[in-house]
């Protein structure tokens, strides 16, 4: 049986910390998981996201799942939008009742890029930066599906697309969100503009490094317009999938230099994954986590492989701010009390996280432990 300790709510996990504009009581974050919930006509958020986020409202803060931020960023089956106004009432359901139980909450703003598929854009091909097939897969209504060759965006769609990263900003502001965050993370379209292996570009948005990285910027300053003070995460990760998106010196290297510019960006905070454990390497990447504080000022919210143990460790050695958790929020909606009272936690079930309905979304029991 596990016991009590009066240490037990002094760990670092536990203790309160500003992000920015943002004020935590605590710095166990909610990492954002796409849970594809919104199955119903015009990807609306529904009770049952209500219901999701309010029993997770113990996190510091939560980071929603990657939300459209257009109808042509959709790339995923069943995943919500912030375009419309339907949307936006669905979401200010979400965001009223996590307020009301206390806790905070963010958008994450996403658009697939060239990872989605001519199935989720009315046959449409994706717009990438440049025609070169990410060779990534798209989830969709049937399963998943290889992507294809996008095609480049015109200069005019570039500007078209940080206009609606604006937009979807200034929808979740009105859909009662206290900020968003930017995902830059994974194969889509941000990571897109900042790889040279899918940037082809020869104009002002590739080519050199500060060219790839502008697109990037300008999201964050649109994304920003909305909010008074530090309201905007990032979030980043060196570490794209395969193949094309594996990680090399000279990527390595640009993102040394992205992470340094975005020093001089008003954000409220950075939140940097850190490469996925394997066999060879199985706790969470503290080494990239290192490099990536000493070179950012501000902020950093660590992920990837994180427990109560070394969640605490990380924030006890000054390597981050804070920790967010996906897969263990999802399986143990009362995480926070779960690591105040020293409790056991809950393994979740990977066939249920894009299947649809309430079944392995919203009936994860609290810890039972004392009743037992
Ligand atoms: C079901 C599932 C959905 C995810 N969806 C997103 C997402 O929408 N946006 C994002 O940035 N990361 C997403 N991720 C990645 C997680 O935020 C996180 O980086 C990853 O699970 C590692 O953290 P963990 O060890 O705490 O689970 C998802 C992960 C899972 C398991």
């Amino acid at each position: 049986m596990s016991t009590l300790t009066p240490a037990s709510t002094e760990q670092p996990l536990l203790r309160p910390l500003g992000l920015g504009d943002l004020r935590l009581p605590n710095r166990t974050v909610m990492a954002p998981a796409t849970r594809a919930r919104a199955a119903g006509v015009g990807l609306v958020p529904t009770e049952l996201h209500a219901a999701y986020y309010a029993q997770r409202a113990g996190a510091g803060l939560i980071v929603t799942e990657g939300t459209w931020v257009s109808e042509r960023a959709v790339g995923f089956a069943h995943v919500p939008g912030v375009y419309s106004e339907e949307q936006v009432a669905g979401w200010r359901r979400v965001t009223d009742v996590v307020h009301c139980l206390g806790g905070r909450i963010v958008l994450q703003l996403w658009h697939t890029g060239a990872a989605s598929h001519p199935d989720h854009l009315g046959g449409r091909r994706p717009l990438g930066p440049s025609a070169v097939d990410p060779r990534e897969t798209s989830f969709t209504a049937e399963g998943r599906k290889p992507t294809v060759t996008p095609r480049a965006m015109t200069p005019a769609e570039i500007e078209e697309t940080v206009a609606e990263y604006g937009t979807a900003s200034a929808n979740a502001r009105r859909a009662g969100f206290d900020g968003v965050e930017v995902h830059a993370v994974g194969s889509y379209l941000i990571p897109q503009f900042l790889n040279p292996r899918l940037n082809r570009r020869t104009d002002g948005y590739g080519g050199t490094p500060a060219r790839r990285r502008r697109f990037l910027t300008e999201v964050v300053a649109a994304a920003a317009a909305p909010w008074p003070g530090r309201r905007v995460g990032v979030r980043l990760s060196p570490y794209w999938t395969a193949p094309c998106f594996a990680p090399d010196a000279r990527t390595l290297a640009e993102f040394d230099g992205l992470v340094d510019e975005l020093n001089g960006r008003p954000l409220a905070y950075l939140h940097l994954r850190g490469r996925d454990p394997s066999p060879a390497s199985p706790g969470p990447d503290v080494a990239a986590l290192e490099r990536y504080r000493r070179l950012y000022h501000g902020p950093l919210i660590a992920n990837n492989g994180f427990d109560r143990a070394s969640g605490n460790a990380l924030i006890a050695a000054g390597t981050a701010d804070a920790v967010s958790f996906a897969t263990h929020f999802i399986a143990n909606p009362d995480l926070v009390s779960r690591f105040a009272l020293g409790q056991e936690l809950a393994a979740g079930d990977p066939a249920t996280y894009y299947r649809g309905g309430a079944e392995g979304y919203v009936d994860y029991p609290v810890c039972a432990h004392w009743a037992r």
